[in-house]
């Protein structure tokens, strides 16, 4: 087992599993707000699609897949003579997903429960990577990495999205700000791991040629979240964060009120005149 730059052993292994349980306490929350996560994250989710430039018949495999959005509309790519092979560490997101993919009738997707940093699939094995929004979350990117290009048949791409840097998301501090010191919210800085930690193209660039991608392309990509009041930016901020969603319910209702409040207090800066627009920025990873 490898040593991040700033996690020791214990450390790394006590925020797997803390991170274990945030997402699988968030499940519920990323299935029942689909619309709202899609109609923010769509633009990361075209230019990866954009950028895999799947073909009918091809074999697909998805890393910290969540409820499966991206892989999903891959899986119409690839059409059926494809294949996507959706995975994540959450059996919750998982179940979720299937649950996606029955309503979509989609008979070309198997769910799996895999680890990215620990990719148990043979060398080669697949055509296309697609991972939106999980890679910074991991104590060993590096390792993942690797494990990723050991799967992929010679020539195939990565396509991938992480945060950019904090600096570029102040939707998020303005939560955290008012909720810190009441839960362990993953760090949001680089050196993480954790939702920011990865927003350095350098580093991104380093971490990729590391692992022997070649063609390597970093690109920012726009983000803004909208909501049209308060109480739709609270029911979905709260149940996408797995550290809040599980906080809520152990607080008095008094107490949700206050951090409620304070919330939206710090979200000010982002009023409009019809409702919220908060602005983001992610990166978008593409590879060979
Ligand atoms: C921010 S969510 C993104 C979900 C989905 N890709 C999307 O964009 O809607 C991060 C996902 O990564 C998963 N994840 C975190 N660490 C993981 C690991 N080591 N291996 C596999 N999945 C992991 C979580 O369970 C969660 O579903």
């Amino acid at each position: 087992m490898h040593r991040t730059e700033t996690t020791s052993h214990g450390d790394a292994d006590e925020y797997r599993r803390r991170s274990y349980r945030n997402w699988q306490s968030a499940a519920a929350g990323w299935e029942r707000e689909r619309e709202a996560l899609q109609s923010a994250l769509g633009p990361l989710t075209d230019w990866m699609l954009d950028r895999l430039a799947a073909e009918p018949g091809q074999t697909l495999l998805e890393l910290g897949a969540g409820t499966g959005e991206t892989g999903l509309l891959a899986a119409r790519l690839v059409g059926p003579a494809g294949h996507v092979i959706l995975t994540d560490r959450s059996t919750a997101m998982l179940e979720a997903a299937g649950r996606r993919a029955a309503e979509l009738e989609l008979a070309n997707v198997e769910l799996r429960v895999l680890d990215m940093e620990a990719i148990d699939l043979p060398d080669a094995a697949v055509d296309g990577v697609l991972c939106r929004l999980a890679l910074m979350l991991l104590p060993d990117t590096a390792v993942a990495l690797a494990g990723i290009r050991r799967v992929l048949r010679p020539g195939g791409r990565l396509v991938a999205t992480v945060w950019d840097a904090v600096e570029r998301n102040p939707w998020a501090p303005a939560l955290w700000e008012v909720i810190e010191g009441l839960t362990p919210l993953p760090p949001a800085r680089p050196g993480g791991p954790g939702m920011f930690s990865l927003g350095d193209e350098g580093r991104l660039e380093t971490l990729l040629s590391g692992a022997g991608f070649g063609e390597i392309a970093v690109e920012p990509i726009a983000v803004e979240w909208r909501y049209p009041d308060f109480e739709s930016y609270w029911r979905t901020q709260s149940s996408l964060n797995g550290s809040l969603s599980q906080l809520l319910p152990t607080l008095p209702q008094e107490e949700r009120d206050r951090l409620a409040g304070a919330v939206r207090g710090a979200l000010e800066r982002f009023r409009t005149a019809d409702g919220y627009r908060a602005p983001g920025s992610a990166l978008g990873i593409a590879a060979r």
